[in-house]
């Protein structure tokens, strides 16, 4: 199965704090792009696609090498991903769609949302269990409820698609819609989301704990 996979990048990492854009952040050394990419190569992947900060392009061509394509991403994480879709090759039959900011991601996790695909789910997405009671609060703070957390999932990235199924959906979806991962976008258009099992390691660093994490995680390999 021909597999391009698009890796979100475009983000400026507002919430890490760095002095330049996350997906540049030296983890152990090497820019987190440059793992994120390693591992979807590693776990089947033929083809990238990743979203730059437009200001930033020449610094990830630098890092990334001639065999990756790049395409500037937009305003938000959904325009950014739809964008790098228009340049996707028809012959593709999966797209999978990834966070740059997950450096970490087992090239396993990759090929086992290969195999769903590859077995003819249209989307499907790796989950993790939620470990913590989780509540429902009002504005004041106030918890109302106690969500059931057995059937509850936290979902990770990559993403995989069926192409068609994928771009249909997108297409659906009225520009300046905002939806924060790929599948949300998919089921609005009524597509099947199945799931996967994730792994803590492809956390996404999203502050500096997260880094200061997968630091240690690197150095204790
Ligand atoms: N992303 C993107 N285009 C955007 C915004 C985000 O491609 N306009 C990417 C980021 O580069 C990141 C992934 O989407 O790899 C997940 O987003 P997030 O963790 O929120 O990263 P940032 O938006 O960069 O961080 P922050 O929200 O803290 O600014
Ligand atoms: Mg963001």
């Amino acid at each position: 199965m021909h597999a391009v996979a698009i890796v979100a990048a475009a983000g400026s990492g507002l919430r890490l704090g760095a002095e330049r854009p996350k997906a540049l952040v030296p983890l152990a050394g090497r820019p987190l792009v440059c793992w994120s990419v390693d591992a979807l190569r590693a776990g089947g992947v033929e083809e990238l696609v990743v979203t730059v900060p437009t200001a930033a392009r020449a610094a990830f061509r630098e890092v990334l090498g001639p065999d990756v394509r790049l395409v500037h991403g937009g305003r938000t994480r959904t325009a950014s991903v739809r964008a790098a879709l228009g340049t996707v090759d028809a012959r593709a039959e999966a797209v999978l769609v990834h966070d740059a900011a997950r450096p970490l991601t087992p090239p396993d996790v990759v090929a086992r949302v290969l195999a769903a695909l590859a077995g003819g789910a249209p989307a499907v997405v790796p989950v993790l269990p939620v470990v913590d009671t989780t509540v429902v609060v009002d504005d004041a703070g106030t918890v109302h409820d106690t969500l059931d957390r057995a059937v509850l999932r936290r979902v990770q990235t990559p993403q995989g698609f069926d192409r068609a199924a994928l771009l249909a959906a997108y297409a659906q979806l009225p520009e300046g819609v905002e939806l924060t991962d790929d599948a949300a976008v998919v089921r609005a258009a009524g597509v099947p989301v199945t799931t996967v099992a994730g792994d803590e390691l492809a956390a996404k660093v999203t502050v500096p704990h997260d880094l200061a994490l997968a630091e240690l995680l690197v150095a204790a390999r």
